[in-house]
């Protein structure tokens, strides 16, 4: 994919070479032909003088009058022959059509081989059917109107992360079955994922006391550690893993944390266990990213500072106040 991507960036710089190629101008002749209004000047003056002498000094001006009009000659012709000679004016334009033919191939090659990179034309593909589905769906909920029909209306919404579409199936499924537990439980996740953690904790502690489902435990969990309960976030935890919960290894590192965040005794290590811990273990010992403790990289503050600040290949930028960055390097180096 590279190689067509250079060979596109590469065509386009030879498009815009060839097409800049009439401003850069003809090559000038060497040496250089006397310029005609030049001569012409002083062909004039020379026939004036010519009439007054006489003798070897008119025959030297009659000469010189003679190679003007030669040079005069050729210059002419020379022109006419351009003029004559479309031909040679033609390559410009011809090269100017190739360039515009050039860029047209560019923009083609470029319209039709970026987007399929990261999959966008089969994801749009699948956006379009995901789309007619849920419409689908939607039309046959409204028909029979049947908490059934909603309750598959707000599962596939819910799947393709369309929270509205869902949230107003869920509410359906309720108003016609008032006892039916996943659309509580995935109102309640939905909450969460509306950035409303407090009424996402509030359904779910209440939903979660009777659903066999441990989903709702999980995100019970979330919003407790968002609203910063980790007391309550570690039991909601623990508890979806007792009752068999699938996600577990991420549910153990969450637990990790909030412990981590309960016994935190100084400001950086609240800050690692927030912003770190997820991917560098809960004490440094490494998971998704590399192991931090006893990395020799803690010895150059300044550089783990700019990892932070800028990232590195998969490890994303973490924006900190310059207090948080101070506090977790001190926190760091004690690892
Ligand atoms: C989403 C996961 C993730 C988070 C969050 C994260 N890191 Fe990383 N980190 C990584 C990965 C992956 C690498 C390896 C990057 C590479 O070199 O390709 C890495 C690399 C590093 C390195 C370089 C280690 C080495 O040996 O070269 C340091 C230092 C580091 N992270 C510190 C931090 C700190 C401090 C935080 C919190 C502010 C943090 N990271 C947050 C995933 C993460």
């Amino acid at each position: 994919m590279i190689l067509v991507y250079l060979a596109v960036i590469g065509f386009f710089l030879l498009a815009l070479w060839v097409m800049l190629a009439p401003l850069r101008g003809a090559p000038r002749p060497f040496p250089e032909n006397p310029r005609p209004e030049e001569l012409r000047v002083e062909l004039e003056a020379l026939k004036r003088e010519a009439k007054e002498m006489s003798g070897p000094e008119r025959v030297r001006i009659l000469k010189r009058i003679a190679w003007i009009e030669r040079e005069l000659g050729v210059a002419r012709e020379r022109e006419a022959e351009r003029a004559a000679r479309p031909a040679a004016r033609l390559p410009a334009w011809g090269l100017l059509l190739l360039a515009a033919g050039g860029i047209a191939l560019a923009a083609v090659l470029v319209h039709y081989t970026l987007p399929r990179l990261p999959g966008g034309a089969v994801t749009e593909a699948l956006a379009v059917e995901e789309a007619k589905r849920l419409k689908e769906l939607l039309a046959k909920a409204e028909k029979e109107n049947t908490p059934e029909a909603w309750l598959a209306y707000a599962d596939y919404a819910f799947e393709l992360r369309d929270l509205e579409r869902a949230a107003q199936g869920y509410t359906k499924v309720i108003e016609l079955d008032h006892k039916n537990l996943k659309a509580y439980r995935r109102y309640g996740m939905i909450l969460f994922f509306a950035g409303r953690p407090k009424e996402a904790a509030e359904i779910l502690s209440v939903v979660t006391r009777v659903d066999p489902d441990p989903e709702g435990l999980l995100f019970l969990g979330n919003a407790y550690f968002q609203l910063g309960e980790y007391e309550r976030a570690i039991a909601a935890w623990k508890e979806y893993l007792s009752r068999g919960g699938e996600a577990r290894e991420r549910v153990e590192g969450l637990i990790q944390t909030a412990e981590a965040l309960l016994r935190a005794e100084n400001p950086g290590e609240i800050v690692y266990a927030e912003k770190c811990a997820a991917c560098h273990g809960a004490k440094g010992e490494g998971g998704i990213g590399p192991k931090l403790a006893q990395n020799p990289i803690l010895n150059a503050p300044e550089a783990v500072a700019e990892i932070v600040r800028n990232g590195r290949g998969t490890m994303p930028a973490v924006p900190l106040t310059d207090k948080e960055m101070a506090d977790l390097l001190a926190f760091l180096k004690g690892l």
